[in-house]
């Protein structure tokens, strides 16, 4: 299942929604943007964002940090549209552009660093999901750093289930409808969803070297990879 193959009756709420659903999501920007604070140490950063709809990260990490651009791509243009509107009313939207593309057609290359954040996972493990992160690796200087944050589990095991379970209850203690948080929960078995595993194998095949876990909230995990 795509992104947009979601029941989007609530896009508008993205951002709102996003809060409420995952666990520690404000926590991951902050993780995130200590770890380039540590790592970029050039006085200006180029960032690439991969699955850059809604806008969320680029304001997030550019808001404090005025030396720091940020080139986003996102496949599906209603999220583009969303990133866009939101970057026009923020400080960050001068040092900002967002394409919808595909990260493979995107013409630039040379970025400092990258960003992933809950959008591999929609991306089939069929060898797609492997060309993608080479085609990311692709575009960052040689030892740059990819922070990753990403769905992971394999459905029926027991501690994804239990993980899974887990999140139905965060949500609804946020305020979300059980009926909802438990639709909600069904899509990690419908997205393409690996386990932590995997995915680490998959960066790794792409080229991507000294894996650090960085972030766990229940089920999504996160690492800085280095090109
Ligand atoms: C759950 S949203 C996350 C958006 C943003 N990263 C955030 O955390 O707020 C996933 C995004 O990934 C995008 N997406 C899905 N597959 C993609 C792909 N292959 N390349 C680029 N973007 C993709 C979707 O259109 C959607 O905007």
């Amino acid at each position: 299942m795509k992104f947009e193959d979601q029941d989007l009756s609530r896009i508008n709420e993205y951002v709102s929604l996003a809060e409420r659903y995952i666990p520690g999501r404000l926590a991951i920007f902050a993780i995130v943007e200590s770890a380039f604070h540590e790592l970029l140490t050039a006085e200006a950063a180029k960032i690439l964002v991969l699955g850059a709809g809604g806008g969320e990260e680029i304001i997030r990490l550019g808001a404090d940090n005025p030396s720091w651009s940020f080139v986003g791509v996102d496949t599906f243009e209603p999220m583009v549209e969303m990133a866009k509107s939101r970057l026009a009313s923020s400080p960050v939207g001068k040092r900002s552009v967002v394409h919808t593309t595909a990260v493979e057609q995107l013409d630039d290359s040379e970025f400092d660093a990258a960003t992933c954040i809950l959008t591999a996972h929609f991306v089939p493990d069929d060898g797609s999901k492997l060309a993608f992160f080479e085609a990311i690796r692709a575009r960052m200087k040689p030892g740059a750093p990819l922070a990753i944050i990403d769905g992971v589990g394999v459905a029926g095991e027991r501690d994804t289930e239990l993980l899974r379970r887990i999140w139905v209850r965060h949500a609804m203690r946020n305020g979300v409808p059980e009926a909802e948080a438990a639709k909600n929960s069904q899509n990690f078995s419908k997205i393409s969803v690996v386990s932590a595993e995997r995915e680490e194998e998959l960066l790794q095949a792409a080229g991507f070297k000294n894996l650090v876990p960085i972030f766990q909230g229940l089920a999504i995990k996160g690492w800085l990879a280095f090109a």
